[in-house]
């Protein structure tokens, strides 16, 4: 079998053949934000399933298709679709795209998701800024064999989410009238969604938001030195419920609704996002903005 390194050679190549402008910046979108990629003058478009190398994502509402061209005057690689530990991949290959975005020159990642809300304070359909992650997906998509100087063994991971985006995020939200959330986002590895006991977990751990997605991007980002911005659109709330009992599961059926802790559903998930995309668009063309300024 080749190595990483190898392998994405061949996809830059392959890449490269399609469209010769070099994208400034790689976004990786969630399921739900089709809106984004409309947004996108795209000059060339390629199923994943044709890129030799890519992952085709498997889950209903992740598109699968890269998008090559421009946005706000910038030039963009925007991977419409991602793929997720839980389809059984290895890591490596859920954060297959960024190690492509450096390739392809980007300097920057831009990630956005779905998640649920631990924070109480939250609501569905607001846009978090992810200032910070905990991995509890029990992996790394660093693991294994350090094949073709791609980075560093024991990459640091502070700062993941760089200070200078981040803030442009705030000025361009601050511009656009978006109320922005600022969090810790905790990726899980799914596909069945969290207990009561563990949603009290991940609070007490720190967590704002949970997914199952984007941490083992932003690692390989990091990882390949490119500067990274996450934006999180709260899809459900994931609040433990205040109520102990009810939270022990003794008395969940006789509990008023309201205490009952709150079911996700993924059709539901997907809707939330889909309302609220215009709002994580806007951030980030105002990012965009002062990226191509
Ligand atoms: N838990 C885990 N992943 C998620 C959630 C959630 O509540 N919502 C969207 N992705």
């Amino acid at each position: 079998m080749s190595t990483l390194a190898q392998r994405i050679s061949e996809t830059q190549a392959f890449l490269a053949s399609r469209r010769a402008e070099r994208p400034g910046v790689a976004l990786i979108l969630g399921s739900g934000f089709a809106e984004l990629a409309e947004a996108v003058d795209a000059r060339c478009v390629l199923a994943y399933k044709d890129i030799p190398h890519f992952a085709a994502t498997s889950v209903a509402g992740h598109a699968g298709r890269l998008l090559l061209g421009r946005w706000r005057g910038v030039e963009v690689a925007m991977f419409e679709g991602r793929s997720h530990f839980y389809e059984g991949l290895a890591l490596q290959q859920v954060a297959y795209p960024s190690y492509i975005a450096k390739e392809l020159g980007a300097q920057a990642l831009i990630v956005t998701n779905a998640a649920g809300a631990i924070n109480a304070d939250y609501e569905p359909g607001d846009v978090m800024l992810v200032t910070d992650h905990i991995n509890l997906i029990g992996d790394s998509p660093l693991r294994g064999p350090q094949d073709g100087g791609v980075g560093i063994r024991f990459p640091s991971m502070r700062n993941a989410y760089d200070p200078a985006l981040l803030n442009a995020a705030r000025r361009a939200a601050a511009a656009c009238k978006v109320r922005l959330r600022e969090g810790v986002y905790a990726a899980v590895a799914g596909p069945m969604y969290e207990t009561e006991a563990e949603l009290r977990m991940l609070q007490t751990l720190g967590a704002d938001a949970v997914g199952m997605s984007t941490v083992p991007e932003v690692i390989a980002a990091r990882h390949a030195g490119l500067r990274v911005l996450a934006l999180s659109v709260i899809s459900n709330r994931a609040s433990p419920s205040p109520d102990a009992t009810v939270a022990s599961g003794i008395v969940a059926d006789e509990a008023p609704a309201a205490h009952r802790g709150h079911d996700v559903d993924h059709e539901d998930v997907q809707a939330t996002v889909k309302r609220s995309a215009h709002k994580a668009r806007a951030v980030i063309e105002g990012v965009l903005d002062e990226l191509a300024g």
